[in-house]
C-alpha cells in the first residue's frame, strides 16, 4: 500500500506567532521527520490575497514562515515544503472544481456566511466588500488538498468545514468524471494547545493580542511582561487554570514542571517570578532557532532554493494528475 498522505498549508498574511508554533509547526516539524507518512506543507500565498491587499505584507510573510518553519528544524529532505503559487496546476484544477462544486455549498461557508451576517448586522447590502476570491475560498483550498491526492489534513477547528468541502467536491469529481481524488479528512489533534494571547482571549492576530515566535530577548520579556493577571499579591493563592502564565508554561514545560508550576501557584508565586521563569523556560526552547530564523532573513537566496526544490517534488506529483483530469474532463489534443 502506497503511504498516507498529510498535508497542509499555511496562509502568508502574517507574522508566525507563539500560538502558530505550539498548534501548527511545532507537531508538524515532528511529524515531518516520520518516514511512514509523506508530508507536505505549503505556503498558502494565493490564499493570502483574499485578506490582504498590501504586496510588502504578502512577500514579507511569506519570507518570516519559511525562514521559521526552517529554522525550527522542518525536514525538507523528508516533507514537500513548497510555496503554493510555484504550483501552477493548483489555480488550474481550481477551474475544474468551480465547474463541479454547487453555489449553494460555498454559501454554507463560514468565513462567507460571517462576512454576510456583519453587513446585516451593520445594515450593508449581504455582499458589501466580499470578493469572489473570499466567497471561493474553499475551492482554492479543495484544489490545494485534491492536487496532491492527500489522505490527511492537519487543521484546526474553524478550518473542518472546508476540509469536508473539499471531499464533497472530490466525491462529485469522481462520480461523474471516475476516480481521480483521493478523499481526504481533517486531522484535528485535541493534544495541541490552543494557547491564550496577552489579553487572556485566544492567540490570534486579529485579537491583536499575540507574542510574535521570534523576538530578541529583551522583546519577549517585555511581551512576557504584558500578559494580564489579576491583582492577587505574592504569598495569596493563584489559580492555576485561569491563568494565561500557566497556561503557555503547560505548552512548553515538561510534566514535572507543570506540576511543580501547580504547587507554586497554590503557594502564592508572585506574578513576577512566574513571568519570570515563563521567559526563561520559553526562551530556552525558542534561542537555537531563534539565531538560525536571524541568519536565513538575511538569506533569502537560501530560502528560495530550498522552496525551488520543494515544488520541483510537488510538481512531479502534480503535473501529472493535471494531465489526467484534463484528459478526464475532454480537454485534450485533437489528433
Ligand atoms: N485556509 C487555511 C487556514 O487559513 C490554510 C490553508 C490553505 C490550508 N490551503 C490549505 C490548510 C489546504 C489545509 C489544507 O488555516
Amino acid at each position: 500500500m502506497s503511504k498516507q498522505r498529510i498535508l497542509t498549508g499555511i496562509t502568508t498574511s502574517g507574522t508566525p506567532h507563539l500560538g502558530n508554533y505550539v498548534g501548527a509547526i511545532r507537531p508538524a516539524v515532528e511529524a515531518s521527520k516520520n518516514s511512514d507518512v509523506e508530508s507536505f506543507y505549503f505556503l498558502a500565498d494565493y490564499h493570502a490575497l483574499i485578506k490582504c491587499n498590501d504586496p510588502d505584507a504578502v512577500h514579507r510573510s511569506t519570507l518570516e514562515i519559511a525562514a521559521s518553519w526552517i529554522a525550527l528544524g522542518l525536514d525538507t529532505d523528508q516533507a514537500v515544503f513548497y510555496r503554493q503559487s510555484d504550483i501552477p496546476q493548483i489555480p488550474e484544477l481550481m477551474w475544474l472544481l468551480n465547474c463541479m462544486a454547487a453555489k449553494g455549498l460555498m454559501n454554507r461557508a463560514h468565513a462567507y456566511k460571517a462576512a454576510v451576517q456583519d453587513n446585516e448586522t451593520a445594515g450593508e447590502d449581504a455582499d458589501f466588500g466580499v470578493t469572489m476570491g473570499l466567497f471561493s475560498y474553499p475551492v482554492l483550498m479543495a484544489a490545494d488538498i485534491l492536487m496532491f491526492n492527500a489522505h490527511q489534513i492537519p487543521v484546526g477547528r474553524d478550518q473542518i468545514q472546508h476540509v469536508e468541502m473539499a471531499r464533497d467536491i472530490a466525491q462529485r469529481f469522481n462520480h461523474h468524471y471516475g476516480e481521480h481524488f483521493a478523499l481526504p479528512q481533517a486531522l484535528v489533534d485535541d493534544d495541541v494547545p490552543l494557547l491564550q494571547g496577552l489579553d487572556g482571549r485566544k492567540m490570534s492576530k486579529s485579537y491583536g493580542n499575540t507574542i510574535p515566535l521570534f523576538l530578541t530577548e529583551k522583546k519577549l520579556k517585555k511581551y512576557i511582561n504584558k500578559i494580564k493577571t489579576n491583582l492577587l499579591e505574592p504569598g495569596e493563592p493563584k489559580d492555576a487554570d485561569t491563568s494565561s502564565v500557566f497556561q503557555i508554561w503547560q505548552a512548553f514545560a515538561t510534566p514535572e514542571k507543570i506540576a511543580e508550576m501547580r504547587e507554586e501557584f497554590a503557594k502564592g508565586i508572585a506574578w513576577g517570578e512566574a513571568k519570570k521563569q515563563l521567559f526563561a523556560l520559553v526562551n530556552a526552547e525558542l534561542a537555537p532557532a531563534r539565531e538560525r530564523y536571524e541568519a536565513l532573513l538575511n538569506a533569502p537566496d537560501e530560502i528560495e532554493a530550498i522552496l525551488q526544490a520543494g515544488a520541483e517534488k510537488a510538481r512531479a506529483i502534480s503535473q501529472p494528475l493535471m494531465d489526467e483530469v484534463r484528459r478526464a474532463v475532454g480537454i485534450r489534443p485533437l489528433a
